[in-house]
């Protein structure tokens, strides 16, 4: 096959490295086909996904310059994992600007800071073609977060910053390291999702503000936080190391999945006094709720649904 004629690179962890990089750079313009490049996991900037290494941007630099090429055709590029950080965010932030061609550009986990952020959003807004962007599993605070949200909106034919394909039906973040930020990226994005019914996020990074705002689209949205199902009618999350904001996101659950009548949050020891205390109530009140003010009894119930709760509440098994 010749390399001119080549619509899709696939280069996905092969210790490309800093010298890789500017072999790629180097091929950019001469495979005049080329849509789709992926190039994750392969520490293009010297340092590992984990940061063992020396670190160096002028390989990432090459590759952007390519990019900004204005014979450049590619549309899709894939750079996860390849510990960024701000220097590589900043060296591609032009490319991204000048760039009519590119519509997908992925860049999640790359230890992405503020300054990085803050030179990728005018970027994102000054972009004619993209369409979807992943900046999810960065290192930028809420701040930078925002500014990222505001570029999205000047930019409306830009439907994601997360990656979503828009027709997810459940999304699992459960163990993702996801931070405040990731969450500010993610929840103006499910609230409009017309078919997702269960997002998990549990076991996250999550502040108590992202995991309330979080909350706040999920009520809205009748979105299950903890991935339970619209048909689940128990959950059981027994030793899965859940954090004390987890739950805020069970506590949303429960007002969002009438249909439960069990869960077992058992052995979670970092749940604390407080977090079971706030799932209890949220119990409470989903189930008062349901019942409209009217009793048990009245409401029709054969067993008391009040306690859905029992590993917390240790009164019922
Ligand atoms: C969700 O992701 C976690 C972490 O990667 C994994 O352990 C779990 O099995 C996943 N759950 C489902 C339902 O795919
Ligand atoms: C929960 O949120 C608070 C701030 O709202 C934060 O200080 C704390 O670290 C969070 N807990 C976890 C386990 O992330």
């Amino acid at each position: 096959m010749r390399a001119a004629s080549l619509t899709t690179l696939e280069l996905v962890n092969k210790g490309i490295g800093v010298v890789g990089g500017f072999v790629v750079a180097g091929l950019m313009p001469v495979m005049a086909s080329l849509k789709s490049l992926y190039l994750s996991d392969n520490a293009l900037c010297g340092a590992t996904k984990f940061g063992e290494g020396t670190y160096d941007a002028t390989g990432i630099k090459a590759i952007a310059d390519a990019l900004r090429d204005s014979a450049s055709t590619l549309t899709s590029l894939n750079l996860a994992d390849n510990y960024l950080a701000d220097e590589g965010a900043k060296a591609l932030a032009p490319a991204i600007a000048a760039s009519t061609s590119l519509t997908t550009l992925v860049i999640h986990s790359n230890q992405i800071g503020d300054e990085g952020a803050k030179a990728l959003a005018p970027a994102i807004a000054a972009s004619a073609s993209l369409t979807a962007a992943n900046l999810l599993r960065n290192d930028f605070d809420v701040d930078a977060a925002s500014m990222l949200l505001k570029a999205k909106q000047e930019h409306p034919t830009l439907t994601t910053l997360c990656g979503f394909k828009g027709d997810e039906t459940r999304l699992n973040f459960s163990r993702q390291s996801l931070r405040p930020a990731d969450a500010m990226l993610i929840a103006p994005e499910i609230s409009v999702m017309a078919s997702l019914t269960a997002a998990n996020l549990l076991c996250n990074n999550l502040d108590k503000e992202s995991a309330t705002m979080l909350a706040t689209v999920a009520k809205e949205k009748k979105i299950s936080l903890c991935g339970i199902g619209l048909e689940q009618t128990s959950a059981d999350f027994r030793g899965q190391g859940l954090e004390p904001n987890d739950s805020i996101l069970i506590a949303s659950d429960l007002g969002v999945r009438a249909s439960l009548t069990k869960l077992n949050v058992r052995y979670n020891y970092n749940l604390g006094e407080e977090g079971k205390a706030a799932i209890k109530e949220a119990d409470e009140a989903a189930i008062k709720g349901v019942r409209g003010g009217l009793t048990p009894k009245e409401a029709g119930e054969t067993t008391t649904r009040a306690m859905r709760v029992p590993g917390v509440l240790g009164t019922r098994e």
